[in-house]
């Protein structure tokens, strides 16, 4: 049966037209308890959806919703190492990169459990070598700079984390991250670095991926000529799944660390794609890291749906995107040491969920993944929360703040919470047009001139826009690789629940392609030809010298 058609999602299509009118004021004067009622707390972590457009019925019907479908038959098969994901025929087994316990995990006859602790050991080895200074560069100088070379999976999770941790970095050691081909990105790392103290980490699941490529092939250039050949091995490292790229590309077998194909590359940041982290907050921290990860995994498989944190996160964004119509969700850290964390759910989201096609090759006819964006608070509070506020827009806000600093100064935390907690409440109350007159002075007086009513109408806020806030008690590798892992199911539910294939991206692939055909063009080896009008225009302007 398809999804659309089930009685569960027609049971939650007319509860979304029954209450459409009731504004969240209404739910919070009628209820003293909401609050208790919608939030959950796992292992310290606190989830506060109470100021979500729910009430108990909606949301018993959304767990129907989820009880009902296929989704958690596809999530056991994740767990089990089938292979759910489809289309590229893998297994889908991030879990297992975490995973402490002492039960095989099989993927294709093989327990996969064997190799994920041999490169934890790797990774565990090199990383002690080069905090000891007994890893050194080719003039026998310890490292004092790592570039991790790489993009989308192999950047965003890695520099997200080595940024939200940077209160556990080990101090001799700085960790950039170079991802665009834009020459611009990598020599403005370079410009900072000593050639005899750097050492790059080329990560690429495929090492295919051209901007990474290219940016490998530039740094190595830069590095032999101040270095010599021979210095590459001692300041080249990679991690990737493909061993025989790697080494065609010169790095020494030795110092590749691998990873594997059912390891998403959005998904990959718990194996060597976190060698920048583990360099940046030491080994120690990075198993703290995976800890985090494998506590969620067994709150994620055991917990019941109405206690779920992953599951309650998916089934909110269900309500929002496909009943009430939002098409966006904005991502609100109160954090600025979780600045990146908007950018990288971006990928993980948008790349999983952002399809159109279900399982079995059909075209959905409801809605998928929403936009997501965002940027810490309380910077967003002065670019474009006015628009959230009296745009006019549906837009679900995810706040997300640290009951505990991660770093702090006298007066700072309390204020960072305080517009946290004030914005959600504004979005949820609003203020109504009465409100705004009596504020300003005139309403009851009866005095209100047209300028004054006026003033009063812009003052007014509708409110009823539904978030939820999310409460970690500390920032620190555990936590952190918590919420990591949070979204990482909050994403498969929902991918499991549209009925679609979280772990490809083949929407990635038509530009990459178009790309390849254009670059002959505009370097002016081949002929302008089979090309649209404004393709061959914007080719010919950059082809011409810029007059003034
Ligand atoms: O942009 C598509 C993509 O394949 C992402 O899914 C991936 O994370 C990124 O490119 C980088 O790929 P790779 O790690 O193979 O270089």
């Amino acid at each position: 049966m398809r999804l659309s058609t089930s009685p569960a999602w027609e049971k939650l299509q007319q509860l979304a037209e029954t209450n459409s009118t009731i504004h969240l004021r209404e739910l919070f004067a009628g209820n003293a308890h909401r609050f208790k009622e919608f939030s959950l707390c796992h292992d310290g972590i606190l989830l506060d959806f109470s100021k979500q457009r729910i009430n108990s019925e909606i949301l018993t019907a959304l767990h129907q919703l989820w009880n009902s479908s296929d989704a958690p038959d596809l999530i056991s098969g994740m767990r089990n190492g089938e292979e759910i994901n489809l289309t590229e025929g893998r297994a889908v087994l991030h879990t297992a990169l975490r995973y402490s316990g002492p039960k095989p995990v099989m993927s294709n006859g093989m327990n996969v459990m064997t190799d994920v602790r041999r490169v934890l050991v790797q990774m565990e080895k090199f990383c002690t070598e080069v905090h000891q200074g007994v890893w050194r560069g080719a003039t026998g100088q310890p490292i004092r700079r790592i570039v991790n070379i790489g993009i989308g999976g192999s950047d965003l999770g890695p520099k997200m984390a080595v940024r939200a941790l940077a209160a556990h970095g080990i101090p001799q050691l700085r960790v950039e991250f170079v991802s665009n081909i834009d020459a611009s990105h990598l020599l403005s790392v370079l410009c900072d670095c000593d050639p005899a103290t750097t050492l790059f980490i080329i990560a690429s699941k495929t090492f295919t991926t051209q901007e990474t490529m290219q940016n490998a092939v530039s740094a190595r250039a830069w590095l032999v000529a101040a270095l010599g050949e021979e210095a590459v091995a001692k300041h080249f490292v990679a991690v990737s799944t493909n061993l025989d790229a790697v080494a065609k590309f010169g790095i020494d077998p030795a110092n590749s660390f691998e990873f594997w194909d059912w390891v998403g590359g959005r998904f990959s940041l718990w194996s060597a794609i976190g060698l920048p982290l583990a360099l940046a907050v030491g080994m120690g921290n990075f198993r703290q890291f995976l800890a985090g990860g494998e506590a969620m995994d067994q709150h994620f498989f055991s917990a019941p749906v109405d206690q779920n944190l992953p599951l309650t996160l998916a089934l909110l964004d269900i309500w929002n995107t496909n009943f009430l119509g939002a098409d966006t969700r904005a991502m609100l850290p109160y954090s600025q040491s979780l600045e990146l964390l908007p950018r990288f759910l971006q990928q993980l989201e948008m790349e999983s969920n952002g399809k159109r096609i279900d399982r079995h090759g059909a075209v959905l006819d409801y809605a998928s993944a929403p936009i997501v964006w965002g940027e810490a608070g309380t910077n967003g509070q002065h670019a474009f929360y006015q628009l959230i506020h009296q745009g006019g827009h549906l837009i679900p806000c995810e706040f997300l703040a640290l009951i505990e600093p991660d770093v702090d100064l006298p007066g700072h935390h309390q204020k960072l919470l305080s517009h946290c907690f004030a914005q959600s409440e504004a979005l949820m109350t609003g203020k109504t047009q009465s409100e705004a007159e009596a504020e300003l002075g005139h309403a009851a007086a009866g005095t209100s001139t047209d300028r004054q009513r006026v003033l009063a109408v812009n003052k007014t806020f509708p409110g009823n826009q539904p978030s939820s806030t999310l409460l970690l008690p500390r920032l620190d590798p555990y936590y952190l690789g918590q919420l990591v892992a949070l979204y990482e199911h909050k994403v498969a539910a929902l991918g499991a629940l549209w009925n679609i294939n979280s772990f490809d991206q083949f929407g990635v692939e038509l530009g990459k392609q178009l790309a390849n055909r254009l670059l002959p063009m505009i370097e002016g080896n081949a002929p302008l030809s089979g090309v649209d009008s404004s393709t061959t225009g914007l080719i010919y302007a950059c082809r011409r010298p810029a007059k003034r």
